[in-house]
């Protein structure tokens, strides 16, 4: 079938990346303030809702969709909408980001339901250093949750690690060889500034893939790899690894002319570029017109024309984005 989903630069749009929460267990410096508020209940998507986006989506074309948070297993009942959207026709690929927290107690179901790669946040092996960072995680809990996932048989395994200044810009190596020696996959990630979290100055603090490229590189010898996706990470592998080093560069290394995605928040919101406020509400099409599929869908259609060129994080005329990474899915 030819693609759906284009918008005014010709990109195909096949990705989604659906926010079922914007609630967490954790408060991560980068990604929330330590008094964070809510969006009020009724105003987040039910599960209903989300598993009638889905299907929109996926007969748009969409042949991905990852499922993101806020932490998308404290969602009540996440596992229901699951096992839904991985009996869609027509999508290949069914993913999940998480902190790990809850995964031991649900890996197994998320197999059943056809998850095939999960990626688990994780800035600190140190358990002090974790702490610090999630401000509520316990690292013990994620730790459990990657081994259940290992043990439950999940295909690939990605750990995602954000790198700051003078917090775990020291951990590269042994973030690296966490992953390294349970043939994990691995991205470091360039902070974005999303969202007022109260740290300062976070453009000065930024810590780029470059430079933990040449950490890793007095260590051990990265060559690039063959893998290229049209996802935002740059891999690099290890001879004798079959580990996949990706490094996101939001910052350093502007990969929007290849996107393929769009997100919807927990609220229902469209979300052209994640740098950007263009959106649509779609929760105001669902629900002015229940189970109206072909509204939903000429609205999903419609709203490629506003997807704009690329983000300008930390562009110096660049007001602070009020919206933070929790309700935005990542
Ligand atoms: P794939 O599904 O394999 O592409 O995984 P991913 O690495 O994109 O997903 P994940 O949820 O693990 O996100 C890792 C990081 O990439 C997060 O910090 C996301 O915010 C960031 N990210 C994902 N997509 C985009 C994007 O389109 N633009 C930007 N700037 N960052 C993105
Ligand atoms: N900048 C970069 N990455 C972020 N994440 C959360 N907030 C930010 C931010 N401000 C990451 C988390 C998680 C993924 C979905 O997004 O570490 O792995
Ligand atoms: Fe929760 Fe993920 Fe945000 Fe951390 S980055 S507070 S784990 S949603």
């Amino acid at each position: 079938p030819s693609p759906q989903l284009v918008d005014r630069f010709g990109r195909v749009v096949d990705y989604l990346r659906l926010s079922v929460t914007d609630r967490c267990d954790f408060r991560c410096v980068y990604c929330m303030s330590d008094k964070m508020e809510f969006v009020p209940r009724q105003q987040l998507l039910t599960l209903e809702e989300l598993a009638f986006l889905g299907r929109a989506f996926v007969e748009l074309g969409v042949s991905r969709i990852r499922l993101t948070g806020g932490e998308p297993l404290v969602r009540r009942n996440v596992t229901e909408l699951i096992h839904q959207l991985g009996q869609l026709v027509g999508l290949n690929e069914l993913l999940l980001t998480t902190n790990g927290s809850q995964l031991a107690g649900v890996a197994d179901d998320l197999v059943a339901a056809s998850v095939q790669r999960i990626n688990i946040s994780l800035d600190s092996v140190d358990p002090v250093r974790f702490a610090a960072i999630t401000r509520t995680g316990d690292l013990s809990s994620v730790l459990k949750g990657i081994r259940a996932a290992q043990q439950a048989g999940v295909e690939r395994i990605k750990i995602n690690s954000v790198i700051m200044r003078s917090q775990n810009d020291d951990e590269v190596i042994p973030l690296l060889e966490f992953a390294l020696e349970r043939g994990l996959d691995i991205s470091f990630i360039e902070e974005m500034p999303l969202g007022d979290t109260g740290r300062e100055d976070r453009h000065g603090q930024l810590v780029s893939s470059e430079e933990i490229r040449q950490q890793i590189s007095s260590v051990y010898s990265l060559s690039a790899s063959a893998v290229v996706t049209p996802g935002p990470s740059r891999y690099y592998q290890i001879k004798g690894s079959d580990s996949r080093i990706g490094f996101i560069s939001p910052n350093s290394h502007n990969f929007c002319e290849s996107c393929n995605r769009v997100r919807v928040t927990c609220e229902g919101r469209l979300l052209l570029c994640l740098g950007n406020e263009h959106s649509v509400d779609l929760r105001h099409v669902i629900r002015s017109s229940p189970g109206d599929m072909a509204a939903l869908k000429q609205a999903i259609t419609d709203a490629m024309q506003i997807k704009p060129e690329k983000h300008h994080f930390y562009d110096a005329d660049q007001p602070q984005m009020v919206r933070f990474m929790n309700a935005t899915g990542g």
